[in-house]
């Protein structure tokens, strides 16, 4: 199971069930349970992140840890609802490694990223939504299925195939991680303008 002859999902809810037995690449094994996209199947915008991170893993909701508390602050500071967005990752599986009693993210290679777009894809065509928003280049390269650099592509309308829209932006634990409190301030500022710019688009 879980190789190229995986059926194809006809609803999310399908999709969400029939993922959790997902052996497309190795991260499923050190994993709680896959992660699946969640929000409503008409939403206009998709926010498309890494991989669940150690709270997402343990819940089985995407952005509910501390990535997930600054996307949705600053998705309400640009007018966003978070209810009405479908919220997603590159990645379904929790990748990690011990750090003492802690579990430390770790990014997912290119060969997870293409095994698991297998997923994203099937969201994207089940919701089909008008904006797709990305956080961060692996997000970036799973959308756009090639390499990308935020700093080059950042907050442009990047046509799709399927007619809707890719924008990039970072991810909300860069700005989780920027040591300097002004940097931190600016950056959350043009974050909070790329959702500005995408709200506007949906
Ligand atoms: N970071 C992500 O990229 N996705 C999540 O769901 C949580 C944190
Ligand atoms: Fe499947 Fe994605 Fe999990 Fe890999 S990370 S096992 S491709 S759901």
């Amino acid at each position: 199971a879980g190789q190229a002859d995986d059926a194809v999902p006809d609803t999310l809810a399908e999709a969400a069930s029939v993922i959790q037995g997902c052996r497309r690449c190795p991260l499923w094994r050190d994993a709680t349970q896959a992660v699946a996209g969640q929000g409503p199947p008409e939403a206009r915008l998709m926010i498309v992140g890494e991989q669940p991170g150690d709270q997402e893993d343990l819940a089985g909701r995407p952005f509910v840890g501390p990535a997930g508390n600054v996307l949705d602050q600053a998705l309400a500071q640009a007018g966003i609802d978070r209810a009405s967005v479908f919220l997603t990752n590159a990645v379904k599986h929790f990748k990690h490694e011990p750090q003492g009693k802690r579990r430390l993210h770790k990014t997912p290679n290119a060969g997870e990223v293409t095994a698991c777009r297998w997923w994203l894809d099937h969201e994207r065509r089940l919701v089909r939504p008008r904006v797709v928003l990305a956080l961060g280049a692996t997000a970036g390269s799973a959308v756009l299925g090639r390499k990308v650099t935020v700093t080059a592509e950042r907050g442009q309308p990047i046509p799709l195939a399927d007619g809707s829209i890719a924008v990039l932006t970072v991810h909300p634990a860069y700005l989780l991680r920027l040591p300097d409190e002004a940097a931190r301030i600016a950056e959350q500022a043009r974050f909070i303008e790329d959702l500005r710019r995408v709200a506007a688009m949906i």
